[in-house]
């Protein structure tokens, strides 16, 4: 057969496993027996592995093995699921520790320990106890909310029922990873393309007689809620897990020193292929308690825990094309089209170049051939170029130097900190007149942090875009259902599901909804700050008044850059028409401060010069976790300036003119009843 034939012979294959997973999935309907589907998803499978060239995103082995459920009720955790960060090599480690030793105020001849955890590379899961019998057991979902895969977890024979010990909390959620180990994905290989798939796939399952047959495993490794528990740090914490009945990774070391952190590393990463399951790098954590509660949390991970990554797969390929990406900030990506390769099991045809300065310094070219690497869940991106297999006919590529999105002009922004101009160039065009800014816009406004919109992801958004269903945000609360669901794909439950999730997110939090708004330097984490400054919508849409906007200099982490482009988003015509339409629809929620009645509720508080075995993060953080604001303006609205060692003097005598109460880190903590 040629290649133009094996095609379509693929093609024909995966359309029509397409039409019975809809047929199964959305209407309940099966059109073949089990064994007919499965020999087709064989035959799909045994193509890939033969001819590399293929490829579908509806492939089984992209999408999972059994298309999971959608079905299961959603649960609040009680506390979030956070993800971790994660580290690279030394240097990466270096920086965490670093933070660490800043945010604590910590010496450098200091040690922390660490507990050091092989990263199962499974599922995470949340398991309620109370009064020592299993409740309940969630899934990850969004991290705040998980789904309520109880009856599947029941059937891992890892997981105790019952839990008799007397130091086992009353209530407890414990957390940790269900995976399955090589030999036992070996027997199921030709279902799913990873043992991570084939976890995930079938925990979820809607039948939990399926889930049953699949010899899952639990590992268990930290915990959410908990009423009270007598443990002192996480080394301990394990052990009594063993105690508790669960099963711990064996692997689990207590260590300090980045040396020795990266020895572990490398032992570990020499061993990984002799290892049961798979592990896809070593998670580093504060090991004591007290030390990860001062630490806390930043935006979506603790600052007390890292995921230190094993090195990189690679391979060989050829340049074929490269092509212009826009962002969602209109910053240009070259993405380098290669010729698909396996690296690490996964088939690769797209590496990313970074910037037009990388190209630049790589001379990297049209035609050239390649290294590749991929680690983890990392988008690959190209290391190198063998020169000697160059072309003589090569030439330089030409980076574009106006939008191929739009058509506009492109700049490089000069960076005020590092007194440079920016590697990335960017689209000059403000938010939606470039189509494809527009489009990753909708796509963040849609993103899991963001709406969380469950049934509209990327595709669908670009799918709907082409259909000219949607152009702004606000269009996706007055979609056309009778349109949709006569689309292919399409059904009377999808289109049902769908209508019921985005009803849902009307109401919306106030620092979501700024986020979503997708303004360039503003994170998660600046959203936060800034709802929790302007507490209601309203104040935020005043915002639209340009001298509204400098309240927000108060704000202590928001600086010029961040307010600039606040201003700049304000001025634009059709980002005040989004808004305003938005408004109209939504019912976005007025910031509750959690622990509102703190003591030092409603004070708003300064900080100038050092303060003595505090540093200034978590002074702010103290504050804050007390109710207390943090502003970064001596004026009328401030009511304490906390004064440390080698103080700006020009706050002191301001805060002394404006009758400004001044504090030093002794009173502070006086009235935190911390001290004496
Ligand atoms: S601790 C806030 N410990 O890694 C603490 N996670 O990228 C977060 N994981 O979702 C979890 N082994 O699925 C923790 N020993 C371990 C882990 C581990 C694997 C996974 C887990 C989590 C992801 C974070």
């Amino acid at each position: 057969m040629n290649d133009e034939l094996i095609k379509k012979d693929y093609s024909t294959k995966i359309k029509k496993v397409q039409k019975l997973n809809k047929a199964y999935y959305q209407e309940n309907n099966s059109i073949v027996t089990d064994q007919e589907y499965d020999l087709l998803k064989k035959q799909i499978i045994d193509l890939e592995k033969k001819y590399l060239f293929l490829k579908s995103k509806h492939s089984p082995t992209v999408s999972i093995g059994f298309k999971p459920s959608k079905n299961f009720e959603k649960v609040r955790h009680k506390v979030p699921m956070l993800s971790l960060g994660n580290a690279f090599n030394e240097e990466d480690l270096k920086n965490f520790e670093k933070k660490l030793f800043n945010f604590l105020s910590l010496n450098k001849i200091s040690v922390v320990d660490y507990s050091a955890e092989p990263k199962i590379d499974g599922i995470s899961a949340s398991l309620i106890y109370i009064n020592g019998k299993f409740i309940k057991g969630l899934s990850r979902g969004d991290g705040v909310e998980g789904e309520d895969i109880t009856e599947n977890l029941k059937t891992i024979k890892d997981i105790p029922q019952n839990v008799s010990a007397k130091n086992f909390p009353n209530e407890i959620d414990i957390r940790g990873e269900v995976f399955i180990e090589n030999d036992d994905f070996k027997k199921i290989s030709e279902k799913f393309a990873n043992p991570r798939n084939a976890a995930s796939g079938s925990l979820r399952q809607k039948d939990h007689n399926v889930t049953a047959k699949i010899p899952l495993k639990f590992i268990a490794y930290t915990f959410g809620y908990t009423s009270e528990m007598k443990i002192n740090n996480q080394t301990e914490f394990l052990e009594n897990l063993k105690v508790w009945g669960f099963k711990t990774n064996p692997f689990n070391k207590k260590i300090s020193g980045i040396k020795n952190l990266m020895s572990n590393h490398k032992n570990l990463e020499e061993k990984r292929k002799e290892i049961a399951f798979d592990i896809d790098g070593v998670v580093y954590k504060v090991n004591d308690f007290s030390l990860q509660k001062r630490l806390g949390f930043a935006a979506n991970a603790p600052r007390w825990a890292i995921a230190h990554k094993f090195s990189a797969n690679s391979s060989i390929s050829e340049i074929i094309n490269i092509e212009i990406q826009v962002g969602r900030t209109g910053a240009l990506t070259p993405v380098a089209k290669i010729k698909p390769v396996n690296i690490g099991g996964v088939i690769v045809s797209n590496a990313t170049l970074h910037n037009e300065d990388e190209i630049i310094r790589k001379d990297i070219r049209i035609g050239d051939t390649v290294t590749v690497e991929r680690a983890g869940d990392v988008i690959p991106h190209v290391v190198s170029v063998d020169i000697k297999k160059r072309n003589k006919n090569s030439k330089k590529f030409n980076f574009p130097l106006i939008c191929p999105s739009c058509g506009n002009k492109t700049v490089k922004d000069y960076n005020e900190t590092t007194k440079k101009k920016d590697a990335v160039r960017r689209c000059t065009s403000e938010g939606y007149e470039c189509e494809k800014i527009a489009i990753e816009k909708i796509k963040h406004f849609v993103s899991k942090e963001a709406f969380n919109i469950d049934g509209l992801g990327k595709r669908i958004v670009e799918n709907f875009w082409n259909l000219k269903l949607i152009r702004f945000p606000q269009d996706i609360f007055n979609f056309n259902y009778d349109k949709i669901e006569k689309l292919e794909g399409w059904g009377k439950l999808s289109v049902k599901n769908l209508k019921f999730s985005i009803e849902k997110k009307i109401t919306i939090s106030l620092d979501r909804f700024i986020y979503a708004l997708g303004i360039r330097h503003i994170g998660q984490e600046n959203a936060k700050l800034i709802a929790k400054h302007l507490k209601t919508a309203d104040n935020f849409f005043k915002l639209s008044k340009d001298k509204n906007i400098e309240i927000l200099s108060n704000i202590d982490g928001i600086g010029k850059t961040q307010i600039q482009s606040i201003k700049k988003f304000f001025l634009n015509k059709t980002n005040l028409d989004v808004l305003s339409e938005l408004k109209k629809k939504l019912k976005i929620q007025n910031m509750i401060l959690i622990n509102d009645k703190g003591l030092l509720n409603n004070k708003t508080f300064m900080l100038t010069g050092k303060l003595n075995g505090i540093s200034r993060a978590e002074a702010k953080s103290l504050i804050e976790q007390n109710s207390g604001k943090i502003i970064s303006n001596v004026n009328k609205k401030l009511n304490y300036l906390i004064v440390g060692e080698k103080p700006t003097i020009k706050k002191i005598n301001t805060a002394r003119e404006l009758n400004i109460k001044i504090i030093d880190q002794k009173e502070l903590l006086k009235m935190l009843n911390k001290l004496g």
